[in-house]
């Protein structure tokens, strides 16, 4: 859906804009943690719509409720109100049945810091979510090592990574069930300019194939430059909705 435009100057890529598919939908969500004096409103009568190839970047300061937004999208944090539909599938009201099997085929995680189990090879981590949704593990654990660039590197554990190659086998982790909705919390937090550079063209990539859609918590506001689409949160609230139509590609970006 996109290709490189013309590499003078600062390299951009053009997004040829489809008919944008909806995959989430938040409706009038809010989120109140805790009851009474003690009450924090993490989220705020939130409307947001993203669409399916767009590359979504979330800004905000510390507490203005990015990982709540993460959560609630994901199905692990219950919205104190409001309806959020995932991928045409109401998540608001569904069992906890319910709630797993569309966790599992419709969305994944990717956290600052991997998550992996230090025990387990690259090709395990993989594997054990792979094994939840039954067919060729084997098949389809390779098929995202090598789309991440780990294909030589599926019997190493954790320990015998680098950050960048950690981060590389959570993201083939969070594919292995192809999901539409990526939701990633600070991916480069824990990384290198270089290292953090090729994890967001990773993603950056991985949102315009497919047909999926990336969410991207960052603090850092560099990262901005390789949206299609900017939210800047504040006290709950979207203060700021912006599109950009011609994206920093993410081998570009510098901070
Ligand atoms: N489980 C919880 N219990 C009580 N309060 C919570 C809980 N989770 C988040 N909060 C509060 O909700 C608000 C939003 O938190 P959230 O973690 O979403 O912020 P954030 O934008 O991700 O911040 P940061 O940039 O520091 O990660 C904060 O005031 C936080 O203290
Ligand atoms: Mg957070």
């Amino acid at each position: 859906m996109f290709h490189a435009a013309s590499r003078t100057g600062r390299e951009h890529r053009t997004t040829t804009v489809p008919a944008a598919s909806t995959l989430a939908v938040l409706h009038a969500v809010s989120k109140t943690f805790g009851s009474g004096d003690t009450a924090v409103r993490a989220l705020a009568a939130f409307d947001l719509t993203i669409a399916a190839g767009e590359l979504l970047v979330v800004l905000g300061p510390s507490g203005s409720g990015k990982t709540t937004l993460l959560n609630v999208l994901g199905g692990i944090e219950a919205p104190t109100c409001g309806a959020i539909s995932i991928d045409g599938r109401a998540l608001t009201g569904l069992d906890a049945k319910g709630l797993s099997a569309l966790r599992r085929e419709s969305l994944s995680f990717v956290y600052q810091f991997f998550n992996l189990v230090p025990t387990l090879t690259a090709y395990e981590n993989i594997a054990v979510l792979a094994e939840l949704t039954g067919g060729s593990v084997r098949s389809r654990v390779d098929a995202v090592l090598a789309e991440v660039g780990l294909a030589d590197c599926a019997n190493r554990f954790p320990a015998q990574l680098s950050g960048g190659q950690q981060q590389r086998v959570a993201i083939a982790r969070a594919l292995v069930n192809r999901p539409r909705l990526l939701l990633c919390d600070e991916p480069t937090g824990a990384l290198d300019l270089d290292t953090g550079r090729s994890v967001l063209t990773l993603l950056q990539d991985l949102c315009h194939r497919d047909d999926r859609a990336v969410v991207l918590v960052t603090h850092n506001q560099a990262i901005a430059a390789i949206a299609d689409r900017v939210l800047r949160m504040c006290s709950g609230h979207i203060v700021e909705d912006v599109h950009q139509t011609t994206p920093l590609a993410a081998s570009e970006v510098s901070w």
